[in-house]
């Protein structure tokens, strides 16, 4: 019997527990459940007799993979999978998938909420201002990036976009004006939402030159990854020009020094949430169990991001 772990520091919700139980049931396959786990030495143990693992944002290290002496096949349910260590995972021939626009629309709608909460003074009294007419700028157009200039013109903003992986037409269908320069990206629009993933070209891609590009009141959103973000620039940016803001799904690792520089013009999430709707757990969830069944039962690899 094919046994399947849902390894998971921050766990799905129950509902989503449950369906994927259900799934990999109906497979005759086994389900080991460890989460909120906070040693790493009871996922190391955990892993080394399954064939499949779910994980979300838990780091499957070169360590994990070792470990794992039975392990066909690796799901990081949701859409980053810069914590999986690919490398080691083809070096074991262990297949690598996301599950990719599962939980788009919960991390677009926070993006959203996040704009309104800045826009608002956290939330506090005192004069704020409204996103309808102002210029929203898309910092790639994946799934998330889509949803958000979708939800953006519903708040009748104006939507640009700059991804150089997308055509142009395909941008215009959606009424969004594609950007060709990132930099012009930022010069252009009062709000941008980061959609880059986190890798080795973009890390730290994001700071000083293009915050302080931004015109009066400019805002950055980021749900995608802190690891892009060069964090020197964005104090610098943020400490020149009274104007920025700067809101983030998971805090930077220098929050408190910059929220003692410039107060509630930063705003973090002390954990990240941008997938946490019971919602997303499910379709995120019950897809990486559908993709261990296909792939042990059919050979299914399409959502493989490893070689
Ligand atoms: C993703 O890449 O899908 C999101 O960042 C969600 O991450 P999480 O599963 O850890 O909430």
């Amino acid at each position: 019997m094919k046994k399947v772990l849902i390894a998971t520091e921050k766990p799905f919700a129950s509902v989503a527990i449950d369906g994927i139980r259900e799934i990999l049931e109906q497979a005759g396959y086994e389900t080991v459940l460890l989460e909120k786990y906070t040693d790493t030495a009871d996922f190391l143990k955990a892993v080394a007799d399954v064939d499949a693992l779910i994980v979300r944002s838990d780091r499957v290290t070169k360590n994990i993979v070792e470990a794992a002496n039975h392990l066909k096949i690796v799901v990081r349910a949701g859409a980053g999978y810069d914590n999986l260590d690919l490398a080691a995972c083809t070096q074991k021939n262990i297949v690598a998938m996301n599950t990719p626009g599962q939980n788009s629309n919960a991390v677009a709608e926070l993006a959203v909420g996040m704009m309104i909460y800045m826009a608002r003074n956290g939330m506090t009294a005192g004069t704020g201002s409204e996103l309808k007419g102002k210029k929203l700028g898309i910092h790639a157009y994946g799934n998330v990036g889509k949803l958000v200039a979708a939800l953006g013109k519903g708040f009748g903003m104006e939507v640009y976009a700059f991804d150089p992986f997308v055509p142009e037409d395909q941008l215009k269908k959606d009424g969004v004006t594609p950007v060709a320069d990132v930099k012009e990206l930022y010069r252009q629009c009062q709000y941008v939402s980061l959609h880059i993933p986190a890798n080795d070209a973009t890390k730290k891609s994001v700071g000083y030159q293009l915050l302080t590009s931004m015109p009066k009141g400019g805002t950055l959103i980021n749900t995608a990854r802190k690891e892009v973000i060069d964090e020197e620039g964005l104090l610098k940016a943020l400490q020149e020009r009274n104007d920025l803001k700067y809101a983030s799904d998971i805090a930077p690792d220098a929050f408190s020094k910059i929220q003692e520089s410039v107060g509630m013009r930063i705003f973090a999430t002390p954990k990240k949430i941008g997938a946490e709707t019971a919602e997303a757990n499910i379709n995120a969830g019950l897809a990486a169990a559908r993709q261990i069944v296909d792939f042990f039962e059919k050979g299914d690899k399409r959502f493989q991001v490893n070689q």
